[in-house]
């Protein structure tokens, strides 16, 4: 079943649903409501979630969404996880995850309906950043101060590099993989050693089963290049050196900095804007035949 009218009223405030996308998500709602092929996969969806809750990720794969109205389409992922909500917030209650925590972590999903209408053009939810929230309402990801944290199994490729560093930890380990939400707030070294101290708390109290001491970061803003461009008392490079990185592989990264920078990945790089010193850098690089890389990096929570 989809939530009732109350209930989505209810999940679109905790999602913080831009004004943009309230009509057509409701009239998405109301066609789900009539058509029985709709209301089965937002059923489906939200019992997938309701199956994985508490799980760490990754959270279950969506099913292929069913031909509609692409309009109709569009929102079809917001009304599973508005579906899903109550029981990701009684399950939270449960483990005793602070109301505030929970409600920072809920309003990714409206912060990645602004995100997708800038990546793709295009109002609602794709696919890349659907079954990006799906790790939200399984109770996997949460948003402590100015961070987000996700717990994983390290799997085989950041396991065997960590153990190759010495740590105490393998590919089938659980530890938290290190987000940064864009909040239109820098990354400035206070909050994150606020977030940092106050995650150590959290996961000690609310996880105390897992042994989640370390903490890994995939990221562009990783890559080590761009200390040759920032100031090294930059938000960004103060951030890299909190970080241990381990061997790269091989990823198309120049998409992900650009994505992350320029909400851009197509135009040739003559035309990006060039308005901060990292958008010159990106572009310099790229003119130079250079090319970035997505890094991952961690760190002991209980260092850092
Ligand atoms: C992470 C983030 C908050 C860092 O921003 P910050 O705290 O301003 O970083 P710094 O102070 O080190 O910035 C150094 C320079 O780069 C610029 N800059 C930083 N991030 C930028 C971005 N995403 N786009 C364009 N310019 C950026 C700053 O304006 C500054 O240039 P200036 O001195 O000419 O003004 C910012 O990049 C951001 O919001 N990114 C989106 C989220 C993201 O990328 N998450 C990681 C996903 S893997």
């Amino acid at each position: 079943m989809g939530a009732d009218t109350d209930d989505l009223d209810r999940a679109l405030l905790f999602f913080d649903v831009p004004d943009d996308d309230l009509a057509a998500l409701r009239y998405a709602d109301e066609q789900a409501r009539l058509d029985a092929s709709l209301a089965a996969w937002v059923a489906g969806t939200a019992a997938e979630l309701r199956a994985a809750m508490g799980e760490p990720s990754p959270p279950p794969s969506l099913a292929p969404r069913p031909a509609t109205d692409p309009d109709v389409a569009a929102y079809l992922p917001v009304l599973a996880l508005a579906a899903a909500l109550p029981d990701t917030l009684a399950w939270s209650r449960s483990r005793g995850i602070p109301a505030d925590v929970e409600a920072a972590s809920m309003r990714d999903v409206g912060r990645m309906l602004r995100r997708n209408r800038q990546w793709e053009g295009e109002p609602g939810l794709g696919d890349e950043l659907a079954r990006w929230l799906t790790r939200h309402l399984t109770g996997a990801i949460h948003e402590i101060g100015r961070l987000q944290y996700e717990r994983v199994r390290l799997g085989t490729w950041t396991g065997t590099q960590l153990a190759a560093a010495g740590l105490p930890v393998g590919p089938a380990d659980l530890a938290l993989s290190l987000h940064i939400p864009q909040t239109g707030t820098p990354l400035s070294p206070g909050p994150v050693d606020e977030s940092f101290a106050a995650a150590r708390r959290f996961f000690r109290r609310r996880f105390p089963d897992a042994s989640l001491t370390h903490v890994v970061c995939d990221s562009w803003l990783l890559d080590p290049q761009l200390a040759g461009y920032l100031a090294a008392d930059s938000n960004l490079v103060s951030f890299q050196r909190r970080f241990t990185l381990i061997p790269p592989t091989t990823d198309d990264a120049d998409s992900s900095i650009r994505k992350f920078v320029f909400a851009d990945t197509t135009s040739p790089s003559d035309a990006l804007p060039q308005r901060t010193t990292l958008e010159r850098a990106v572009v310099r690089h790229l003119q130079q035949g250079g090319a970035w890389q997505v890094r991952t990096g961690w760190l002991d929570l209980r260092r850092a």
